[in-house]
């Protein structure tokens, strides 16, 4: 009899978070610790890597700015709690940064399966470095994959994050590159009535009819 396997639906943009309930070096932890909270999920393929290394000391420097924009952090690999914990305190002792964030130890795999992290094509044992953008509804919000071999960059996780809040906020979508004080777009309009107030909007700057820009305003 072949073995029975769950197969997961994928999450994916605008979908719900796979509900977990996982081990973490801030002891057990689960997605509705998390209601009402933004927060980030992201694996790494294992404790004391020179790649993740940087990646830990370099999510820990802006976890406080990530705070401050309400958004909470959270690690994982495959490897156990005692392995986390050794390698944090390794991380202390190297870099003087003290691990603030809870590091999830997924020996089963499970909140990985549920997630999607593993990439069997890349390595069958480790995570890959995936980045989940959950909002405060618990929805899906952005999903980024790097590569094993490839530290991510915290600047565009922040700016991610800032982009997706402003938009929510305010109701517009950001243009390529953007940062927090750029003007944001308009989006397109819709009817012959909505294409045709946008020539005589003078707080718009249009390069063309679908292609609107504008200053944000508090
Ligand atoms: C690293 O973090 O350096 C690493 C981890 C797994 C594979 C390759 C590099």
């Amino acid at each position: 009899m072949p073995e029975t396997e769950t197969t997961y639906q994928l999450p994916r943009i605008g979908s719900p978070a796979p509900a977990f309930t996982a081990t973490s070096t801030h002891g057990k932890i689960s997605l509705e610790d998390y209601k009402d909270k933004w927060f980030i999920l992201f694996s790494h393929p294992a404790d004391f890597t020179p790649v993740c290394t940087t990646e830990f000391v370099a999510f820990q420097e802006v976890y406080p700015e990530l705070r401050d924009y309400g958004v909470e952090l959270i690690g994982l690999s495959v490897d156990s709690v005692s392995s986390h914990l050794a390698w944090i305190r390794n991380i202390e002792k190297n870099f003087n940064k003290e691990i603030e964030f809870p590091v999830i130890a997924d020996l089963d795999r499970e909140v990985a399966t549920k997630y999607g992290m593993i990439m069997p094509g890349e390595s069958q044992t480790e995570t890959s470095r995936a980045v989940f953008v959950v909002d405060d509804k618990q929805v899906v919000r952005s999903i980024i994959y790097y590569p094993l071999t490839t530290g991510r960059n915290m600047k565009e996780i922040l700016r991610l994050v800032k982009a997706l809040k402003t938009t929510d906020d305010k109701g517009v979508p950001t243009p390529a590159n953007w940062e927090p004080g750029d003007k944001v777009l308009v989006s397109p309009p819709k009817t012959v009535k909505a294409m045709n107030e946008r020539e005589m909007d003078p707080n718009l700057e249009c390069i063309d009819w679908y292609l609107c820009q504008k200053e944000l305003r508090e």
